[in-house]
């Protein structure tokens, strides 16, 4: 009575339990499966194959200068003039003789229009101090600041680039 009641105690103990576990393996396996699948990809990617070249990240170097965002710069000197005091110069040293500009009220036409031209500082400020094949240098009457101050003028009142 006792072995027959544990060896039924057994089976019923042994039998329902393994096709449980199998149950709870293969839904484990199931859940774990994609993550599974997930890691090894995850590893195969970090991971470098034997005999696979191994491309490290490498600064970029800069060979030579990089381009500046301004093309042409202008002497400091030259820059930050006054508008202001430049118009005076403008109308003193000549300009108007040469140039129209209507803020100065000047209807020169021996020179181009700097209304239209609408010269950025850095044509203003060289074409002042050297001249041009028509037009007289300035850097011999003019000082410093007075060409700063003229070239701030033109391009403020002509709406050029100042930075340009
Ligand atoms: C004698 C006449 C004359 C006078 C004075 C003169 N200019 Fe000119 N300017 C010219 C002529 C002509 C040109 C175009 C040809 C050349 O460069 O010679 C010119 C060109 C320029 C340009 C370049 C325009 C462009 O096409 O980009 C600027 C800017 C300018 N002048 C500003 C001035 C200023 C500022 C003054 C006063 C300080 C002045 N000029 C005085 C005759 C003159």
């Amino acid at each position: 009575m006792l072995p027959l009641t544990l060896t039924r105690g057994q089976q019923t103990f042994d039998s329902p339990v393994t096709p449980a576990a199998r149950c709870i393996d293969s839904a484990l396996v199931r859940r774990l499966l994609p993550l599974a699948i997930f890691l090894v990809f995850a590893a195969g990617c970090s991971v470098n194959k034997p005999g696979e070249k191994v491309v490290a990240p490498l600064p970029s170097k800069v060979v030579g200068t990089v381009p500046k965002a301004q093309v042409t710069s202008v002497p400091t000197q030259y820059k930050n003039g006054d508008p202001v005091a430049g118009k005076q110069v403008f109308e003193s040293a000549g300009c108007k003789g040469c140039h129209t500009l209507k803020d100065a009220g000047a209807t020169g036409t021996v020179g181009p229009n700097l209304d239209q031209v609408k010269p950025p500082l850095s044509k203003v400020v060289p074409q002042v101090l050297n001249g041009g094949p028509q037009m007289p240098p300035f850097k011999g009457s003019l000082s410093a600041k007075q060409i700063a101050d003229v070239a701030a003028y033109v391009v403020k009142a002509t709406g050029g680039n100042p930075n340009g």
